[in-house]
């Protein structure tokens, strides 16, 4: 097989991220856009080129190698497996399930699937000044890591929030709050730069009525290694200042990550810093369709392991309870 023909299930707000990003996939074809309403199918058809369609069965008779599952949390599960029965390759939209329970039978279901690739797509996995930053912590460029800083403060866009209706505000839909949803994009990244954690405190609360989960988390992290991180994720009821997304203390400097996707290195040589790298998040989705694309078509092995990202629901999971208890909660029990 050298090209692959993708159906996308679920054509709502992030279908038009996924759609510019694979355009750059040069063995993707979409050949199907698959959503129950009739407009949302139709308008993502006429980005792709896909066939609109109203349901997964309808898709597979356009002749589908895989699927990328963009639908609201509760309806990972149903989908995911429903693709893997069908022998699909799945790459299936964080976070994996609303609770680990449920991530587990899609991981299950996944390993009684061999010939199926299953990627859970976390587009941070591949955010290009995340891995520049990575790149200088591994080569020594500010000593070792001992504390870092992650913030994430956003009012609510419109195409995520489109109304008070919204899944994202009913806890049994999404799963939670801030933590799992948004959040993920911001612990994987100090995962992938600082290890496991092991143990969370954090201060939750609701900002918004209508939402039953939390927008606000301001939380401390302690790694397996030893180092520290603050994480701080908000859905904003107004405006929000420019904050640094990451910023890393080593032992002989510092990073910046920038909004504006700087990658700031601070060596002493520079009181400005200097700049090392200039990306882009919207990148990392670009990223997501190369590996995917990549492990399908050449048998490459993904990036992160589906598995890897029930760290991300663990952490959220424990930020939750810890805002409950008013502990220090293990993330991994
Ligand atoms: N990686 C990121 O940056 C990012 C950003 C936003 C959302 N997401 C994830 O993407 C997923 C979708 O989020 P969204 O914001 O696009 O939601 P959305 O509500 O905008 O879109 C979901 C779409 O799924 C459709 N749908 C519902 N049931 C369906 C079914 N049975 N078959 C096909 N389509 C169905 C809905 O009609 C809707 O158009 C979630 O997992 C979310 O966490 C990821």
């Amino acid at each position: 097989m050298n090209a692959l023909r993708l159906g996308i299930v679920g054509c709502g707000a992030i279908s038009e991220w996924h759609a510019r990003a694979l355009k750059k996939a040069e063995r993707t074809t979409v050949v199907a856009c698959i959503d129950p309403v009739a407009e949302r199918a139709e308008h993502l058809s006429s980005l792709t080129g896909g066939a609109p369609c109203a349901t997964l069965a309808e898709g597979v008779a356009r002749g589908l190698d895989a699927v990328a599952l963009l639908v609201p949390h509760h309806l990972h599960e149903r989908l995911a497996l429903e693709a893997l029965n069908l022998g699909l390759h799945v790459a299936l939209e964080k976070p994996m399930s609303t609770d680990l329970e449920s991530c587990e039978r899609i991981l299950s279901a996944a390993a009684g699937h061999p010939n199926s690739v299953f990627m859970l797509t976390e587009n941070a996995q591949y955010w290009p000044e995340v891995l520049a930053a990575r790149d200088l912590i591994d080569s020594g460029a500010i000593g070792e890591v001992f504390t870092a800083r992650a913030w994430h403060h956003h009012g609510p866009p419109k195409e995520f929030y489109p109304d008070n209706d919204s899944w994202r505000f009913s806890a049994e839909a999404s799963g939670g709050g801030v933590a799992l949803d948004t959040g993920s994009h911001w612990i994987r990244p100090l995962r992938m730069m600082l290890g496991e954690i092991e143990e969370v405190v954090a201060i939750t609360e609701r900002l918004w009525d209508e939402m039953e989960g939390e927008s606000l988390v301001r939380s401390l992290l302690r790694f397996q290694n030893g180092s520290s991180a603050s994480f701080d994720v908000i859905l904003a009821k107004g405006a929000v200042a420019l904050q640094p997304h990451f910023q890393l203390s080593g032992t002989k400097g510092e990073i910046v990550i920038t909004v504006l996707g700087e990658v700031l290195l601070f060596d002493g040589k520079d009181w400005q810093g200097t700049c090392v790298h200039r990306g882009n998040y919207m990148d990392s989705y670009a990223g997501v369709w190369r590996d995917f694309e990549a492990a399908v078509l050449d048998g490459k092995e993904l990036d992160a392991d589906a598995r890897y990202s029930l760290g991300e629901v663990r952490v959220a999971q424990a930020i939750v309870r810890s805002g409950e208890t008013r502990q220090w909660e293990k993330v991994w029990r």
